[in-house]
């Protein structure tokens, strides 16, 4: 049988440095093929290049038999190809019937909007999509948008579809009920490509995989006969899958303090997190975990009751204010809130310091200091780029992401809210924050932890609670967790 798609020798360059640096790949139909590899490995750029979205510059594609190159997102479409964007390309104001309209050559004409709704129903139906044609895009849920992508795909009778990393800001239900789609999807013959960091997606859904590294092909393998450590080794080269060395230091005074906070979503809450200590918050996302992140960092307006930090009221100081008395926020969505992408790596890192010397004088950035001092951050968070005055933007999801973790963590804070702060980042990057925040904690800094991913919570919390409909269950120290009442209690109010 002819392969589905075939990729020799894959080459992109951005200036000196080599993304994709001769890639071999083969799909079959059928086949869900996961694309692995580190930060910056090159797996979104050889994903562009065969949508279409990028020039290769060098190297041949095959699909169904026809070669393919020099072509744009639009001729990959027409021949079958869909990419399943992460931030999703749809419109919010308008229905799924619409949106998959939208852009369709044959719909209007061909196709009217009854028949449309039709297919819509029948597909969703033999899927498990659960949607509904009428429904507005707005109302849906990211994992309900993302279905919606993947309808457009399959109405456009795409044969292969591409999902980078569609799994890392959805809630563990949402994402058992993408990985059974994807399953029935390969049943009825499609090829996909699948990204992503988690070796436990990985066994579930993969077939195979192929492993990139510094822009090469590091391993492949047939799932069935590797496991979750060997996966983990080919990719980052080591094994990262022992537990964390944890002894809990010394607990200073209590240094965040929450007394019946009520904000929208939230509340009441009461809790506090002493110095040397680490609140994880367990719970699925869409509980509150974002209002009560936002809340802590002064970017939602408390309804009500009492913030202090060191003792010090700052129920109703600004955001800016919090950071320079020592708060710092990781969110959730760095790269939409706190990473500006047309600016360099450095005023990125320096976005906090930009007021204090060294490293500014009379308002500006002073360039020597503050570059030295990317440098060095750069270096010790392993921040894989050209130079500190490369843009922002130009670097992988996880890279982006680290720029965030290093000016955060770096500070010192005294009081750090991290909301998921390992998402979209690879198994060594992941345990190198996570030790991170560890250290920080043994050097006294207080840390709320907030996270989905309780096997986090459970290796790194001192204390761990469970976050569900906006209330709090259960603070309890790590060793008394109980594996089926954290279960009951995330499920309890859950949304
Ligand atoms: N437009 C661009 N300009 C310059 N460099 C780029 C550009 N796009 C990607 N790169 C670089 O190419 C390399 C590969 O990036 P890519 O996004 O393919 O990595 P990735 O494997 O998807 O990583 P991640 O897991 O972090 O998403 C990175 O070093 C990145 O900085
Ligand atoms: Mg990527």
């Amino acid at each position: 049988m002819a392969a589905l798609l075939e990729m020799r020798g894959m080459v992109k360059v951005y200036g000196t440095l080599r993304a994709n640096d001769g890639i071999d790949l083969d799909l079959f139909a059928g086949e869900i093929l996961g694309l692995l590899g580190e930060n910056g490995s090159g797996k979104s750029t050889l994903m562009k290049v065969l949508f279409g979205m990028v020039k290769a510059d060098g190297g041949g594609i095959v699909f169904r038999g026809r070669e393919l190159s020099g072509h744009h997102p639009g001729e990959a479409m027409a021949l079958g190809i869909a990419m399943i964007h992460q931030h999703f390309m749809l419109v919010e104001a308008m229905t799924v019937l619409e949106n998959i309209m939208l852009g369709w050559p044959q719909a209007g004409r061909l196709l009217k909007r009854q028949m449309i709704a039709e297919k819509i129903r029948d597909t969703s139906r033999r899927l498990g999509l659960d949607l509904d044609p009428d429904a507005r895009v707005a109302d849906l849920s990211l994992g309900k948008r993302q279905r919606v992508e993947i309808l457009k795909a399959v109405l456009r009778d795409a044969e292969l579809l591409i999902l980078d990393e569609p799994t890392s800001n959805l809630a563990p239900a949402e994402i058992h009920d993408l990985l059974v789609i994807l399953k029935r999807l390969r049943s009825e013959g499609k090829g996909i490509i699948f990204i992503t960091h988690k070796m436990p997606e990985v066994i579930d859904v993969c077939d195979k995989v192929v492993v990139l590294r510094a822009g090469k092909v590091s391993g492949k393998a047939v799932v069935a006969q590797t496991d979750r450590a060997q996966l983990a080794e080919m990719m980052v080269g080591r094994d990262v899958t022992t537990p964390y060395a944890i002894k809990s230091p010394e607990k200073g005074p209590v240094r965040l303090a929450v007394h019946q906070l009520a904000a929208k979503g939230i509340g009441p809450l009461d809790f506090d997190v002493k110095g040397g200590e680490i609140l994880a918050i367990a719970g699925v996302d869409g509980n509150g975990q974002l209002e009560l992140a936002e809340t802590l960092a002064g970017l939602r307006r408390a309804d009500d009751g009492q913030i202090s930090l060191d003792g010090h009221d700052i129920t109703d100081t600004t955001p800016s204010s919090r950071t320079r008395n020592g708060l710092a926020y990781m969110p959730a969505d760095r790269a939409m809130t706190a990473l500006v992408k047309s600016m360099t790596i450095m005023e990125n890192l320096m976005l906090r310091d930009v007021a204090r010397p060294p490293y500014s004088a009379y308002g500006l950035l002073n360039r020597g200091p503050a570059r030295k001092r990317a440098e060095a951050l750069m270096q010790q968070f392993d921040i894989r780029a050209p130079s500190p005055l490369t843009r922002a933007g130009s670097l992988s999801g996880g890279n982006q992401q680290k720029i965030v973790i290093a000016r955060e963590l770096a500070r010192q804070p005294a009081v750090l809210i991290a909301h998921q702060p390992t998402w979209g980042l690879d198994p060594g990057a992941t345990r190198f924050v996570l030790e991170r925040i560890l250290a920080l904690r043994d050097a006294g800094s207080a840390v709320i932890y907030i996270s989905c991913e309780l096997e986090e919570v459970l290796a790194i919390g001192d204390r761990v609670a469970v976050l569900a409909g906006g209330r709090l269950a259960g603070v309890v120290q790590r060793e008394a967790v109980d594996m089926p009442q954290i279960g009951l209690w995330m499920s309890e109010r859950a949304a």
